[in-house]
């Protein structure tokens, strides 16, 4: 009943990165993203298109994203939020992107300025053009659980974001726990409901935040539901800067440990993308949270 296989969709590069206080140069990211590709990992969302006074620390996108020219097979995904970021990863080649949806009006406000309709009018023409590009489009849903304004979110709150994101022609969808606070009965309300609503299981990523210890518990439900595309972040970094309360991403590592303990086949190294972990710990000046790459690099 488990999958025997599941995709990793790795963020730590963007959810990861876009978090930290002080800037990393760009070429320690560049070096963070292949060093993740020789892991194993076959997805590595490299950076956004946002604007730059939004999120600082993706600034450098367009310095970045021609370093990692040279990973080919690798799929390197980038957010757009609009035609302007649609626009700037078209022109450096992007070929896979994603757009960034919330099931809630105080998260649309404080991360896109927009409300939910206003966001979704604002991503129609970005998924319409990625595709006449033949662009793959993710379409992210943050605060799918809670939200820190406004408390526990409704499940069909949630399905009709998710519906309008894939009646818009998103390929793929990823249901973002932003602040953590998913449990796993939730989770698997919420994709029985999907399911009711017609959205396959096959559509949907799972992308869970760890504020309450419950990323990998979630994780699990979420699998033994039928789902095989799973976000983490190498280390556990990440938040999000527009969502308070937001703590880390579930760590790739603690994923990457159970997944192959339940006999499931990632791909993924585990000692080479530890070893990558603590290396970005040093530069980032502090231990790793992720319990796995404590363990095992005896940071
Ligand atoms: P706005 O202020 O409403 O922008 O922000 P606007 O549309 O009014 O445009 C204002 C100016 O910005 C214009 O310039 C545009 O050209 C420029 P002007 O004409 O005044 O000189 N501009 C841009 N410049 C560069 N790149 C662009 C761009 N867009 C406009 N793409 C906007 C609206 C969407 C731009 C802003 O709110 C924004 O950038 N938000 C991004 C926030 C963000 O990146 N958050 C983190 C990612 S989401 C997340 O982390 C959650 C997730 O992990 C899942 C989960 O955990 O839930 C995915
Ligand atoms: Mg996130």
């Amino acid at each position: 009943e488990l999958p025997p296989r599941v995709r990793i969709h790795e963020v730590g590069a963007r959810d990861g990165l876009q978090n930290e206080q002080s800037a990393v140069p760009t070429e320690i990211k560049a070096e963070f993203i292949h060093r993740l590709a020789d892991a194993g990992l076959t997805t590595v969302e490299a950076t956004s298109f946002v604007h730059p006074k939004w999120v600082p620390q993706l600034a450098d996108a367009e310095r970045l994203f021609p370093l990692l020219g040279d990973l080919r097979g690798v799929r390197l995904p980038v957010l757009v939020p609009n035609e302007r970021g649609l626009e700037r990863a078209l022109a450096l080649g992007a070929d896979r992107v994603a757009v960034f949806a919330s099931a809630t009006e105080s998260f649309a406000k404080a991360n896109l300025n927009r409300t939910v309709d206003e966001a979704l009018a604002m991503f129609d023409p970005v998924v319409n053009r990625a595709r006449e590009h033949r662009m793959h489009v993710r379409g992210y849903l943050s605060m799918c659980f809670g939200d820190p304004w406004e408390g526990p979110v409704p499940v069909d709150q949630v399905v009709h974001v998710c519906r309008a994101l894939l009646d818009m022609g998103c390929d793929e969808l990823s249901l973002g726990d932003t602040i953590g606070v998913a449990t796993p009965g939730h989770v698997r309300a919420l994709l029985t409901a999907l399911n009711e609503a017609g959205v396959p299981t096959d559509r949907i990523g799972v992308h869970f935040h760890d504020t309450y210890g419950q990323a990998l518990a979630n994780t699990l439900a979420a699998l033994q539901h039928g789902v095989t595309t799973v976000d983490a972040s190498a280390g556990g970094l990440g938040g999000c800067p527009y969502a308070k309360s937001a703590t880390g991403n579930l760590a790739t590592e603690d994923l990457v440990w159970m997944l192959h303990g339940l006999g499931i086949d990632t791909g993924v190294d585990l000692g080479r993308l530890c070893a990558t972990s603590a290396w970005m710990a040093g530069h980032l000046g502090r231990p790793s949270p992720s319990r796995t790459v404590r363990a095992l690099t005896h940071q």
